[in-house]
């Protein structure tokens, strides 16, 4: 699991007037507003006594901790401490950490890590013709978990050769050899462009498609640092569907997905419902396989595993991914699988500009590869 990036965290409709919990990373935030509706996340853990701050209450645009009310802002700064009374200075301390906050297409956006602003990657704009407004397309949102590693989820995402064994609605049986194909590196993105025949089985889509071509374009696009798939679907131009995963890694062997599925057909709300099921469904036999995968974390070298050339769009990913660890960005979640006596903080960027000054220790990351400077460098020892 890497630090320094963005991944969803909530939803936007799902925060309002009360602290809401979220977890990623192998670790527990909390998400609030503040008096201007700003979404805010700070780590869970009061420094106080470990109170859970999410099941505290937001009052005037900070979180109050349930257990002896403290309150902090979006900054995560400790602003009143009931206990001390007015004339008592709030200790420098009393703060916890507090990642960069957006708000894009209903999800909110929490960018875990230290990296300056400058240095942080911008987020990618999915739909960049659409409004979500548009009456000529239709989104519709949901979500669910795998029981695997966030890479072998966005692996499977783009997988190739599987869906003729695993999608009894799409995958085609006269389609079992793998095209060749290419995958354009954009540097945000690993990108493919291809042709598929799906089956299309059921109901409403196919009798609104009816004259569809053999062949359907799609285009499938692996984002690197809001680790997302977008893929979009020409199922006869200008009907099209997309549908954008985004990927949040909860531990090292659960991931929480979260996706929006646009299309410009059957854009009636009546068909909503079907339009869902459909992803549901796909979803549901991909965890039949993705549930049950091992070693639970892919393995350290490519060469543990038998991986072909058509595999090379996950492969690249893979690797992207072992590069962004050598950098020292990789959490080590063994070395602190015993730890029941200590709260430890992914780093936020306060914490790198002025490294003293706080309760909790950062997580523990492996170290960079030589020749690396990692991010966090000095804080792996921990
Ligand atoms: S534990 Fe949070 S205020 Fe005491
Ligand atoms: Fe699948």
């Amino acid at each position: 699991m890497l630090i320094n990036n963005w991944y969803v965290l909530g939803l936007s409709d799902e925060l309002g007037d009360t602290p809401v919990a979220a977890r990623a990373l192998g670790q527990d935030f909390v998400l609030f507003r503040d008096v201007d509706g700003r979404a805010h996340c700070l780590a869970n853990t009061c420094v106080h006594k470990g109170g859970s701050l999410c099941r505290g209450k937001t009052i005037g645009g900070a979180v109050q901790c349930p257990y002896h009310g403290w309150r902090f802002d979006g900054d995560g700064r400790c602003i009143e401490i009931p206990s001390l009374g007015p004339q008592r200075r709030i200790p420098k301390r009393a703060r916890v950490d507090a990642y960069p906050t957006q708000e894009q297409w209903g999800w909110i956006w929490v960018f875990l890590g230290d990296l300056p602003e400058s240095e942080r990657p911008a987020l990618p704009d999915f739909f960049p013709e659409l409004d979500a407004a548009d009456p000529g397309w239709r989104f519709n949102r949901g979500q669910a978990q795998f029981r695997c590693n966030w890479v072998r989820a966005i692996e499977n995402g783009v997988d190739r050769s599987h869906a003729v064994f695993v999608h009894t609605d799409f995958g085609n049986p006269e389609r079992k050899v793998v095209a060749e194909y290419e995958v354009v590196d954009d540097g945000q993105s690993l990108y493919v462009r291809g042709a598929s025949k799906p089956l299309d089985k059921r109901g409403a889509w196919r009798e609104a498609i009816p004259d569809r071509r053999d062949e359907r374009e799609n285009e499938v696009r692996i984002y690197l640092r809001a680790p997302c798939i977008r893929i979009q679907m020409h199922m006869q131009p200008p009907k099209s569907q997309i549908i954008v995963t985004a990927y949040t890694p909860l531990e090292e062997g659960l991931t929480q997905l979260r996706f929006i599925q646009a299309r410009n057909f059957l854009t009636d709300p009546a068909y909503d419902e079907d339009a869902l099921n459909r992803v549901y469904f796909v979803i549901k036999e991909d965890a039949a396989v993705l549930d049950h995968l091992k070693p639970v974390r892919v393995p350290p070298s490519l060469a543990d595993e038998l991986l072909l050339e058509n595999d090379k769009h996950g492969t690249l990913f893979r690797q992207r991914v072992k590069e962004l660890d050598a950098r020292g960005w990789a959490i080590d979640t063994l070395a602190m699988r015993d730890e029941i006596d200590r709260v430890r903080a992914i780093p936020c960027p306060a914490r790198r500009a002025d490294p003293r000054n706080w309760v909790q220790r950062p997580v523990l990351l492996r170290p960079p590869a030589a020749g690396e400077r990692g991010a966090a460098q000095g804080w792996h020892s921990g």
